[in-house]
């Protein structure tokens, strides 16, 4: 295997040294390019072919449909873990001994409340307001209750921020949710677990104690480690960005809730419920909807299919598809829609155009029949997959400022007008 890659330009060759990754990742390493090449730079919309940074949280294999956080299998994580233990893993590097988790768990619930004066900037919005517009504002609030910056030399300022943000987070999600059903804002009960006070805090209605189903419990619990990470996908990178300019942990968290709002990314688990409604709708007609995702000139996407990087089933799907059964078979739901997702994958799977181009199944395809089954409406889907998320943006932000990375600032190829003298109004 040679060390370096060599690019020959206009009859001059350029070497460069390649970097090697522990599962045999390699990459040209062209941070010398720009200089040594007389200002010659790349071009990658959307970084197809770019690795940003080097990383040690999350390592994935979209050939092989392979996931593995910290070098644990998702799937033996989805398992047998839960999601606290999964967020000291990806944050801190490995999993925490049950003094450590013990610990973590205490420590943040010592900070599962707000500031009373968030509620005044709750009541400012709209009942109509999308969660997840209410859930990046009120992210970014925090940092005027905490306004204490983040010294990440300081490990105890780092450990501090991250149970904070882990501690209040579940709160504000709930209380998204709260403020559009009309619900009075409350706290959940700190002698729960994580998952199980989230559950409370969203659901109890004031004027009953709220059942913990277990099933319910285990499923919330095993979606959220399945969106605890995913190396640098949009929002994550979003996050690094702004991280970069040393701007703090909570802000730079609210740039990565409003990037997983896009129906590309994180919406789309909210997208794919509305395109199964609307097939159901439309007797079923699941045909018509995947000549239109054929269509080049239809916008349409059939929602829930294809990754950037899995070219092989999506691993969270298989494990989302199986648990959507086991848990509406428990809970004794009927939910057409999961029958017309099956229809629908299994027609995709079979069709030359998303066989030809690996579309397959992704992490969103089936997880909304899950939280619909958990009681849990549309609009909050992706609120759900921001809190999954959160362990992961922190700990890819953590990773960032302690290597050290420079300000992210990309380069641009100009292809706009060349020089040309300014035009008096009159001559317009
Ligand atoms: C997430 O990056 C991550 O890791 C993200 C994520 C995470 O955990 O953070 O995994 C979470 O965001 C999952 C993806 C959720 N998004 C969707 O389900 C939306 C539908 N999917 C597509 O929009 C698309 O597949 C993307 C955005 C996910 C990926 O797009 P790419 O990599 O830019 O691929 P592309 O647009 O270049 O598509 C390649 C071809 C094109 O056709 P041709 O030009 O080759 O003819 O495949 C077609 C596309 O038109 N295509 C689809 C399609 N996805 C790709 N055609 C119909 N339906 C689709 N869903």
């Amino acid at each position: 295997m040679s060390k370096t890659a060599i690019f020959e330009i206009n009859g001059k060759k350029f070497e460069f040294p390649l970097v090697v990754g522990t599962e045999n990742e390699v990459a040209i390493d062209i941070k010398k390019l720009r200089a040594m090449a007389g200002g010659i730079i790349t071009l990658d919309p959307g970084y197809k072919n770019t690795g940003s940074c080097e990383s040690a949280i999350t390592f994935l294999d979209g050939e092989k449909g392979i996931l593995r956080y910290r070098g644990y299998a998702i799937e033996d994580l989805a398992e047998k873990a839960d999601f606290l233990e999964i967020a000291y893993l990806l944050i801190f590097g490995e999993l925490p001994t049950e003094e450590q988790l013990i610990k973590f768990s205490s420590d943040i619930k010592d900070q599962a409340h707000v500031d009373e004066d968030i509620k005044k900037i709750i009541d400012g919005f709209p009942k109509a307001a999308h969660p997840m517009g209410v859930l990046s504002s009120l992210t970014s609030a925090l940092v005027a209750f905490n306004p204490t910056s983040v010294d990440v030399e300081s490990d105890e300022e780092m450990y501090n921020a991250i149970v904070r943000l882990l501690g209040k987070f579940p709160v504000l999600t709930a209380w998204a949710y709260r403020k559009r059903a009309g619900l009075p804002l409350d706290y959940g009960d700190n002698s729960l677990g994580y998952v199980e006070n989230f559950l409370k805090m969203m659901f109890k209605k004031p004027t009953e104690d709220y059942m913990l189903n277990p099933v319910v419990v285990d499923a919330l619990d095993k979606l959220l480690i399945l969106h605890a990470d995913h190396e640098q996908n949009c929002s994550t990178s979003t996050v690094r960005m702004v991280g970069s300019s040393h701007a703090g942990l909570f802000v730079s968290i609210s740039a990565g809730i409003n990037a997983l709002w896009g129906p590309l990314h994180g919406g789309a688990n909210q997208a794919v419920i509305e395109m199964l409604e609307a097939i159901k709708a439309d007797d079923g007609d699941t045909k018509k909807y995947m000549a239109k995702a054929k269509d080049k000139s239809d916008p349409f996407r059939l929602m829930g299919f294809g990754h950037r990087v899995y070219k092989n089933f999506d691993p969270r799907a298989k494990i989302i598809k199986k648990s959507a059964d086991e848990v509406l078979t428990d809970l004794g739901v009927q939910d057409p829609i999961l029958d017309i997702a099956k229809g629908l994958e299994e027609e995709a799977l079979r069709d030359p155009y998303f066989v030809d181009r690996k579309l397959y199944p992704n992490v969103d395809f089936y997880s909304g029949i899950i939280y619909r089954a958990l009681g849990i409406p549309t609009e909050m889907f992706t609120p759900m997959f921001a809190l999954g998320r959160l362990p992961g943006w922190i700990a890819q932000w953590r990773e960032m400022r302690l290597r050290k990375e420079p300000i992210g600032r990309p380069r641009q190829v100009y292809i706009g007008e060349n020089l040309r003298d300014f035009k008096p109004l009159t001559k317009r």
